[in-house]
């Protein structure tokens, strides 16, 4: 963890000058320490989307925006783009902190595939449930009852209970989301098979039917592997935030990332990859240019957004988008297709790339732009798109959680405020108002 160094800021408010300690991170990145400003000088600051504070430090992922950097423990995104991608070591690299050997992974990948099965508690509700439940009100919530059906992993503190909750969550969650697709569908849920790989397993159990031989396709399952690693954690974006918080009370880990999915699923977060296929197929079916969607996206009066477009950290192109791209075009010559709105994409990416609107404001494709195509060309059905990146982030949220945790220093986060409200008053019985 970087040191405070002895370098200051100063603050000056009034005739009163305030000296503030600096943190200085590993690449240099500085943050002014005003962790005590409110108990010392009964000042806060005002940050309202926290764009300006930093809520820990961290050794897990490392951005640099302007230059659209991302590694996870120091490795670039870039190079978890070879052959034979594999999710599980990316997931034991984020949660324990290394790349496992060979036993390591295997371990570990044994520890998962003896969680994968569900309880046949939980496994009975997908039937009382409506076909059209949304798969992520399904992943929160039954995220959420494995306290229910694993009260014995809800104690703190021990690294081995910790590891049985977070396996339970990294295995089941896959399951979870294979049963909510076959509910949607009325198709029979499909037991996971302890002898396939974690990937090529939740396309078993997403596409098998019963008594037919499935064969998982190599290419589909690389796809799945590196669609899994570029979502798997992003330093403190919304929902990961929204772990730290939940978790902050002392709340159990499966509680925890059933906060973080709910966060996740907002339009403006993890659902924007269903935006952004949701535009594309109006331009492709209702007539819509990408002329037209580029003008519609800079026209303030009109609430549309350029959707898998701008970031809130990225200033420059998302490095996960540009490898998503790369797999989409390659997924589509390796099975010998061809999706039109990968066409409409590039389009769209081209006009807004030489729009002075989106270059001034430094606003690039993001994760979102391209996962959408990709999953088409996987057979995944949009609306499963947003639980595809809670499966992939779910490492992200536990190595997060646990990281907190581990840091006995840290407290309950609880934000203050501005008030602009009423000065005090009297209460007035309703016979007189
Ligand atoms: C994810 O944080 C993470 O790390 C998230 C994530 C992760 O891995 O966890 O990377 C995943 O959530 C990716 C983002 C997915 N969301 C979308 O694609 C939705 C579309 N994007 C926008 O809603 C927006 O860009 C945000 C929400 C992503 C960022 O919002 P900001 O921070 O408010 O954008 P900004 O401050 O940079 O905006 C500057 C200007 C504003 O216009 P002006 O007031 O200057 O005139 O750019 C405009 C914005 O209105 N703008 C857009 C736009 N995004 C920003 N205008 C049109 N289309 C857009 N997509």
């Amino acid at each position: 963890m970087s040191e405070t160094n002895t370098e200051k800021a100063t603050l000056t408010i009034g005739d009163k000058t305030i000296e503030l300690p600096v943190h200085i991170g590993t690449e240099g990145d500085k943050s002014i320490d005003i962790s005590k400003l409110f108990d010392e000088h009964g000042l806060t600051v005002f940050d309202p989307s926290l764009g300006s504070t930093s809520i820990c430090k961290s050794t897990i992922t490392y951005i640099d925006g302007e230059k659209g950097i991302l590694r996870y423990r120091g490795i670039p995104i870039e190079q978890f783009d070879r052959p034979k991608p594999n999710f599980i070591e990316v997931a034991h690299l984020l949660i324990f902190g290394t790349l496992p050997n060979r036993s390591e992974l295997s371990e570990f990948s044994t520890r998962l595939t003896d969680n994968e099965l569900l309880h046949e508690g939980l496994r009975r509700q997908f039937n009382e449930l409506p076909p059209k439940s949304p798969p992520m009100a399904i992943l929160s919530a039954m995220l959420s009852q494995l306290a229910c059906y694993h009260e014995k992993f809800l104690p703190l503190g021990d690294d081995e209970l910790f590891i049985e909750a977070a396996t339970r969550l990294i295995s089941k969650a896959r399951t979870i989301a294979a049963y909510s697709y076959r509910r949607s569908k009325g198709l029979p849920f499909m037991f996971p098979d302890p002898a396939m790989r974690y990937c090529g397993n939740f396309l078993h159990m997403m596409f098998s039917i019963p008594f037919q031989q499935y064969i998982v396709s190599e290419e589909i399952e690389d796809a799945m592997n590196l669609v899994f690693i570029l979502h798997a954690d992003h330093e403190q974006n919304c929902s990961t935030a929204t772990v730290r918080t939940v978790g902050s009370a002392k709340a159990n880990l499966f509680a925890s990332c059933a906060a973080a999915v709910s966060a996740l699923w907002g339009p403006l977060h993890g659902g924007a990859n269903v935006e952004v296929v949701k535009m594309l197929e109006t331009i492709q079916s209702d007539g819509m240019t990408p002329e037209l969607c580029i003008e519609a996206a800079k026209d303030k009066s009109n609430p549309f957004k350029l959707f898998g477009f701008g970031h809130r950290v990225y200033k420059n192109y998302d490095p996960r988008a540009r490898i998503l791209r790369n797999a989409a075009d390659r997924v589509f010559s390796q099975l010998k297709t061809r999706d039109p709105l990968l066409d409409t994409a590039r389009k769209l990416e081209e006009l807004a790339l030489q729009d002075s609107y989106f270059v001034d404001r430094k606003l690039y494709p993001n994760v979102d732009f391209y996962s959408g195509i990709l999953l088409r060309a996987m057979g995944i059905p949009t609306n499963m798109f947003t639980v595809i990146f809670a499966i992939g982030r779910l490492p992200g949220w536990i190595a997060q959680w646990k990281e907190q945790h581990d840091n006995m220093a840290q407290k309950i986060i609880r934000p203050r405020q501005v008030y602009c409200g009423n000065k005090i008053m009297d209460y007035v019985p309703i016979e007189e108002r």
